[in-house]
């Protein structure tokens, strides 16, 4: 059976990882872990360990000449970061395009790292700008830290130089000087949720002449790892953008790549797609205006909204948290069963778990709280949809055993004193609602989006529920319910009838 270990330090962590190897399984968000494991894909692991609680991987320092990003950081937090933003915004477009809001929400870049899949979103800007990463081992009582480049980690197709006995801590990535600007391009059949058919980034420098300088292209999903397009970009270097130019990197980026035929596109097709998409983002270079937008989320006040409950500053702002604002003890000795404590719909629960229990279980078979529904058990449905520590995660990749000491609110709990939440009466109201299968889920989280006062066109509403899915396509209903409660401002007025 499954032991448990949830250190809070570096030290704790590479002293479980030194004494059981490769019998140990780290998990971040656990949005690869908990899929594999849920769809039987892989075995469960003698040991797992949580790196969510250690201390300094949820970091995100930004300084005049460096940004470092613990592993632990979620996309959801790069994309909402400003100082990001400002410092190294080919990271903020590229989480943008990362799945759904909930997989942002609970997806670290510490587990796309570790997860080494050559279709990784965000290892190709990390590559780009020449990322290096800090892996932590067990050193007599401290701890050893060895710095590797990006581009010398990844070996293969789910593998890398990372010994067994070792965590991934930070990720170090120089500011790129003055005139730098990235190109990203990902290709899938849906603007979301889709794993990338592939992916070029091109980062340069361009001067006042739109000469490109220090240029890098990086290739996802068409090689046995992400691929420097070192050729290409030699073809780059030093020149301004003309058709011929692009012609000639197109042709170059077709023989540079090593795709293969998978369920997403034949080999050949992929190395005609590499040729136009990295046209495209080479033509991003040609002037800030060609620039990506950062995703269509505005910015979110930091300090005033969070996730709308009243418990304002008692919490964090991340999806898969603890830390600080947890009362929860360290895990150190290792259960195969744990009790927890936490806070769902306000009232303490106390439930023992099992180390891969998922959250959706302990809420609809030990509470009894049938409003959220379990639909594909792999993050991709949304309809198990909850508000974990102010943000919305999919509750069948949250492991419960790692919810201790924190605050849990599923759509039972979103009536205040009896009267529905403006959300949940606009679905009354506008009949966003036939088999009700995804509306938890669907409710939650647009309830969670409106929280940040944000102006919410029907653009904007449909990309807010992009990681849910409504088996029945009432899209059209649910995108006005959703307008509608944005525009309502104030509280619902219906009672909740008891049955
Ligand atoms: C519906 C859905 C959509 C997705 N869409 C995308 C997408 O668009 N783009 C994309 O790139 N990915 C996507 N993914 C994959 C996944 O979300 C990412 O790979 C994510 O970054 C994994 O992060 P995590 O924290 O959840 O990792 P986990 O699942 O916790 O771990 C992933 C791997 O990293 C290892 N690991 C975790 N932390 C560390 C550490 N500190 N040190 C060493 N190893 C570590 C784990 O052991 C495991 O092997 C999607 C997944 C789902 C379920
Ligand atoms: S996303 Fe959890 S059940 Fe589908
Ligand atoms: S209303 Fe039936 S799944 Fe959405």
């Amino acid at each position: 059976m499954t032991k448990f270990y949830e250190p809070t330090t570096v030290v704790e962590a590479v002293r479980v990882l030194a004494e059981h190897g490769a019998a140990a399984r780290l998990v971040a968000g656990g949005t690869d872990v908990m899929v594999n494991l849920n769809s039987g894909a892989t075995e469960p692991p003698e040991v797992l360990l949580s790196v969510k609680r250690i201390a300094g991987l949820r970091d995100l320092d930004v300084s005049s000449s460096a940004v470092t990003i613990g592993a632990a950081v979620t996309f959801g937090e790069v994309l909402f970061s400003e100082p990001i933003r400002k410092a190294l915004p080919a990271l903020s477009i590229v989480a943008g395009k990362i799945a759904g809001p909930q997989i942002r929400n609970m997806a670290t870049i510490g587990g796309n790292i570790g997860n080494a899949s050559p279709g990784g979103d965000m290892l190709n800007p990390l590559l780009a700008l020449g990322a290096t990463v800090e892996l932590a081992r067990s050193d007599g009582d401290g701890v050893a830290v060895r710095k590797v480049a990006l581009a010398d980690y990844f070996t293969g197709p789910g593998q890398s130089v990372r010994e067994p006995t070792e965590l991934l801590t930070k990720i170090h990535v120089d500011l790129p000087p003055a005139g730098y600007r990235y190109g990203h391009e990902k290709f899938g059949r849906r603007p979301s949720m889709e794993c990338a058919v592939l992916a070029v980034g091109v980062g340069a420098v361009v001067d006042g002449e739109g000469r490109l300088s220090d240029v890098r292209v990086v290739y996802s999903a068409v090689a046995p790892t992400p691929l420097l397009g070192t050729k290409t970009a030699a073809l780059l270097e030093g020149q301004t953008i003309t058709p011929d130019l692009l012609e000639a990197v197109a042709l170059e980026a077709r023989s540079e790549v090593q795709p293969i035929d998978d369920i997403r596109g034949s080999a050949e097709y992929r190395r005609e797609l590499t040729g136009v998409l990295v046209q495209r983002a080479v033509q991003r270079l040609a002037s800030p205006e060609e620039a990506e937008p950062i995703s269509i989320w505005p910015p979110f006040d930091d300090g005033g909204h969070c996730c709308g409950r009243d418990h304002a500053g008692d919490h964090d702002h991340d999806a898969s948290t603890s830390s600080a604002s947890s009362a929860a003890a360290a895990v150190v000795a290792g259960e195969t069963t744990r009790t927890i404590t936490f806070t769902l719909n306000g009232q303490p629960v106390t439930v023992a778990v099992k180390a891969l229990t998922p959250l959706i279980d302990v809420i609809r078979d030990h509470a009894g709280l049938l409003g959220t529904k379990l639909g594909c058990g792999e993050g991709e449905c949304g309809t198990c949809t909850v508000v974990l520590d102010g943000v919305t995660v999919n509750s069948c990749l949250q492991l419960a055993v790692a919810c201790d000491g924190r605050d849990v609110l599923t759509i039972e709990g979103l009536a205040t004193d009896g009267v529905l939440d403006r959300v949940q009466e606009a679905f009354v109201a506008h009949g966003a609602v036939q088999c009700g299968f995804c509306t938890p889920g669907m409710i939650l989280q647009a309830w969670w989006v409106l929280q940040q006062g944000v102006e919410v066109t029907p653009e904007f509403a449909a990309r807010a529920i992009e990681g849910n899915l409504c088996r029945c396509t009432g899209y059209v209903k649910i995108v006005e319910a959703i307008v509608a409660a944005a525009e309502s401002k104030t509280a619902g007025t219906t009672e909740v009838k008891s049955s």
